[in-house]
């Protein structure tokens, strides 16, 4: 596998040749997981970084290396308000991206309600789903280029949990990509807190491309500070980066 082992203390950092290798060396991880606990609780993240793992499982899937039957799984976020049917919804992602093509059971599957009307209700109840599942064992991030995980912006508080956000410009733009226009994007989303992700008990957190190389030199060298959503890793005994090279470029420690 043309990945390597940058370093093996606190957060793990592995360094992949190109997307690809990262995808597999992703997928790998959740494969060991399930090889270890079929029924474990598994969380997952939309945005473009985890495409290529979740093809990856589903190749997997096909070649009868891994199941879900009895996984369960919460997403990190959805935007709100949003209709599950809308194709920009993180519902309508994770089911034409992964849950349509493998066996996990729907009624395993949680993602945030983009159209509940009692929201803060709903995230309390999340939130308890979580706790009533037993904890998340794996989950995957995405990083923002602004270091945002989930939808936890920069300024988010390290004690945050299940809530609803208003969305940062710079991720309005960056998601724009997927919409018709800007005006489109949805402003507010819902999402795990930081300390809803910092009680996953593992994680594993991607990272493609050079303009995500700031966020991830920052989040895994910089201080850990709420300025940077995702340094809060660094306060987590079991945390994976992997990473495409473009996206591990501005580590001080590789230079
Ligand atoms: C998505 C999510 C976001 C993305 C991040 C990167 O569920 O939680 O934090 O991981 O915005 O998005 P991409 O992968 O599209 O660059």
């Amino acid at each position: 596998m043309l990945c390597y082992m940058l370093r093996e203390f606190f957060m793990k950092v592995i360094i992949c040749e190109n997307y690809g290798e990262m995808s597999r060396k992703a997928a790998q991880v959740f494969i060991d997981q399930l090889k270890e606990k079929p029924d474990s609780v598994l969380g997952f993240a939309t945005g473009s970084t985890p495409v290529g793992m979740y093809q990856e499982l589903i190749k997997a899937y096909n070649r009868g290396g891994v199941d879900f039957q009895e996984t369960t799984s919460f997403n990190l976020d959805e935007y709100y308000p949003i209709a599950s049917e809308n194709n920009q919804s993180y519902y309508y992602f994770m089911h034409e991206q992964l849950f349509n093509h493998i066996d996990i059971q729907i009624e395993n599957v949680h993602i945030p309600d983009g159209e509940t009307r009692d929201v803060e209700k709903f995230c309390l109840e999340y939130e308890e789903a979580i706790r009533q599942a037993g904890g998340i064992d794996l989950q995957v991030l995405g990083i923002g280029r602004n270091g945002h995980i989930a939808f936890n912006e920069p300024g988010s508080s390290f004690d945050s949990r299940t809530r609803v956000v208003d969305l940062d410009q710079d991720t309005i733009e960056a998601n724009s990509r997927f919409f018709k226009n800007i005006s489109e994007v949805p402003r507010q989303a819902i999402t795990m807190g930081l300390a809803t992700i910092m009680e996953c008990k593992k994680i594993v957190i991607l990272a493609n491309g050079k303009s995500k190389a700031e966020a991830v030199a920052k989040a895994v060298e910089g201080e850990a500070t709420e300025e940077v959503p995702a340094s809060t890793l660094q306060r987590h005994g079991d945390v994976m980066f992997v990473l495409e090279k473009e996206a591990a470029s501005k580590l001080k420690s590789i230079g």
